[in-house]
């Protein structure tokens, strides 16, 4: 045996040891570049209205702080979107895993979160391939240890099989650089993705996003689960009531206000923090979280490289953006980025008397393009 695929195995076999319980974790971008990006969003000029100033989506998971506290946000009682989300998903998973049946699937989880749903997912997975790999995609690396922990609980997936990447897929280079090491992994096997909890929603051009994961991941072969917020109705009210089921949990706010709190000496204020609906357009509710200084008077903050930045009187910081997709702007944005419907399950949850009703959509989607991938352009990062 070559002597590396030796190292290998007792690399597997360290990790495996009872009572050893150590994670491998691959890096898939320098994380100094990521620190001038957010101080460079901290950088941005006045605005009152949450567009300057702000926390990118990745960001406001990043750190072992925001871990903890999203980890908090998802048992909260007063926080449905996620609790109901989370306890609603293995029922709603084997609704549309049907359409799977009999075909042996890798599974490629885009953000892992608390790691609930992978274990559903793997559970389901392995019976038809007990020797599946299985890569969780992160920022943070404090939830990549977390969240597969949970996943693989009670699993009998080997070690050298769970290969988790702390990588930003929002970025096109790292959506190609995914590609690449899934290709090297798996070959032609097909690949189950996944990008659940309504995380499309937190990013600014949610439409891009998917046209780049479903243009530059999937190949014919694959298939893509995402799980989005609908809304049944887009007018104002449903817009406030939307805003109103993140006001109602102060460990969303912790959660929401963790990543200026670790990366600035702001002092926070809770008080200060806003959750302004909107109605966008003619496809969702959206909600904007934003942290607006309300003290009378011009401000500074220190940023993680030290530099100092005015927050003058009634700037503001966005902490976060999320949305409820109507039924037509969910198909549009599918349409847009050339995916095709494979399956999927439309669940509504309790509302109290005369609130909106809100739900979730979980879809199955193959790739509607039709070279079935696009080619992956130079360079490489393994070279
Ligand atoms: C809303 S949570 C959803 C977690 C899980 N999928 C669920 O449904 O319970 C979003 C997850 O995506 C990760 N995430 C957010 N933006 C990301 C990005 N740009 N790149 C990689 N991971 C990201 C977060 O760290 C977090 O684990």
């Amino acid at each position: 045996m070559a002597a590396r695929e030796q190292a290998v195995q007792r690399l597997e076999g360290a990790l495996a040891e009872p009572g050893f319980s150590w994670t491998l974790c691959m890096v898939g971008e320098d994380q100094s570049q990521k620190f001038s990006q957010l101080t460079g969003e901290l950088r941005a000029p006045f605005s009152r209205t949450g567009d300057g100033k702000r926390i990118s989506s990745g960001f406001s998971y990043w750190g072992v702080e925001s871990t903890v506290a999203w980890v908090h946000a998802c048992s909260d009682l007063f926080y449905p979107v996620m609790r109901e989300s989370i306890e609603s998903f293995t029922r709603r998973w084997q609704q549309i895993g049907g359409a799977l049946e009999g075909q042996r699937f890798h599974y490629v989880s885009l953000g892992t979160g608390t790691g609930h749903k992978d274990h559903a997912v793997l559970e389901r997975l392995r019976r038809d391939h007990p020797g599946l790999c299985y890569l969780p995609v992160d920022v943070s690396p404090e939830m990549l240890r977390l969240g597969q922990r949970e996943a693989l609980r009670h699993l009998d997936i080997p070690v050298g099989n769970v290969v988790p990447v702390q990588l930003d897929f929002s970025a096109a280079q790292n959506v190609m650089g995914l590609r690449r090491l899934v290709e090297r992994l798996v070959g032609d096997e097909p690949v189950v993705y996944s990008l659940l909890g309504n995380t499309l929603a937190n990013f600014e051009d949610d439409t891009a996003l998917l046209a780049l994961l479903m243009g530059q991941l999937l190949r014919p072969q694959d298939r893509f689960m995402l799980e989005v917020a609908s809304t049944e109705r887009l007018d104002e009210d449903s817009a406030a009531a939307a805003a109103r089921e993140y006001r109602a949990s102060p460990r969303f706010g912790e959660f929401v206000t963790s990543a200026v709190m670790q990366y600035t000496d702001l002092q926070i204020d809770m008080a200060s923090v806003s959750f302004d609906p909107a109605v966008e357009d003619d496809r969702a509710l959206l909600v904007k979280v934003v942290y607006r200084n309300r003290t009378g008077r011009q401000l500074r903050l220190t940023l993680p490289d030290r530099s100092r930045v005015e927050f003058p009187d009634e700037d503001t910081i966005r902490l976060l953006i999320t949305r409820k997709y109507s039924w037509a702007g969910l198909e549009k944005m599918l349409a847009d980025a050339e995916a095709v419907e494979a399956a999927r399950t439309r669940s509504g949850f309790n509302a109290a008397f005369g609130e909106p009703r809100f739900g979730m959509d979980l879809v199955l989607l193959q790739s509607g393009a039709i070279a079935g991938h696009r080619p992956v352009p130079p360079p490489n990062p393994f070279h």
